[in-house]
């Protein structure tokens, strides 16, 4: 197992982790020092991004890059910076409690219990929360409920909120072989009906469902809107992985198929969007 490291100046750090959190489905750790901060993706090797043996260019700007063998401890280490959270206010409505296999339950919260494997989610990118926050947002007014798909699924997290929530059935996918499975383990986990599908968004759109979540790109955003047809329009989209300052072209990508935006969320430098569907 390799670690590559990715080490840059903290006013970087933001368009840093938006690059890496792109090219690494595994996840990225997170260690900040004195002047620094260091981001780090594990993988075999041939599975990591090439970013080249020293220095890399990423966001514009340069970093040091560090590729180092590790020991059989890896997946410790990974337990170290996987923490359970909690999304959501209890004094407002419904919570999700994310956590690990090895963190206790929470009474009182939806509860999610996920192992990202080599997959991309542990719940604690900001924009898995946002969307954890949107669900949220939506069930605590009554839902809309019934079927949800999950485009670009991961470890399975949004899926499995979403069951959690209300919404049924779930279905998910992602062009990641370790994605599918790691979300069909978790989905087993957590006792939760699910169907995940491995789908290259880039090749085609599989049938959405009336409520649509995806956190995925802004330019893969972009790919989904021109991909949708007029008879399999999602009700409610919610929309995240797009950076701050991306909001205007993903919602002029998705308003002419009368897509409209209802709410918007932001969380670092990581916004959400959620539109619902005008009908003429
Ligand atoms: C930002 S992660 C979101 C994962 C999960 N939904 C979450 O919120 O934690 C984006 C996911 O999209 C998947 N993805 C990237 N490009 C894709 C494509 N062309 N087709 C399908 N999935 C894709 C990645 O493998 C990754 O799992």
């Amino acid at each position: 197992m390799i670690r590559l490291a990715v080490r840059c100046e903290p006013e970087q750090a933001e368009f840093v982790l938006a690059e890496l959190t792109v090219l690494s489905p595994g996840g990225v750790e997170e260690v900040a020092g004195e002047g620094f901060v260091e981001f780090a993706i594990y993988g075999a090797e041939g599975e990591l991004p090439d970013l080249g043996e020293e220095e890399a260019v990423i966001a514009g700007g340069t970093v040091a890059v560090e590729a180092t063998e590790v020991a059989d401890d890896w997946a410790d280490r990974w337990r170290t910076f996987h923490k359970p959270l909690l999304v959501g206010d209890p004094d407002r409505g419904p919570v999700v409690w994310i956590r690990p296999p090895w963190e206790p339950e929470r009474s009182g919260a939806a509860e999610v219990v996920v192992d990202p494997g080599l997959a991309f989610g542990t719940g604690a990118h900001p924009t898995t929360r946002l969307c954890v926050e949107a669900l949220i947002g939506i069930a605590r007014s009554g839902g809309p409920f019934g079927p949800l798909a999950d485009l670009g699924c991961g470890s399975g997290v949004l899926a499995i909120a979403a069951a959690r929530l209300g919404w049924e059935p779930v279905y998910g996918c992602d062009n990641e072989v370790a994605a599918v499975e790691a979300a069909r383990e978790n989905a087993g986990t957590n006792e939760v009906e699910a169907r995940f599908e491995r789908v290259d968004l880039r090749a085609g759109l599989p049938g959405l469902a009336p409520t649509t979540v995806a956190n995925l790109t802004a330019p893969l955003l972009e790919i989904v809107a021109a991909g949708l047809a007029p008879e399999s329009l999602p009700e409610t989209l919610i929309c995240s992985g797009l950076l701050a300052t991306e909001y205007d072209r993903v919602v002029a990508a998705f308003s002419p198929h009368g897509l409209v935006e209802t709410g918007r969320d932001q969380m670092g430098d990581w916004g959400s969007l959620v539109f619902g569907l005008e009908h003429s």
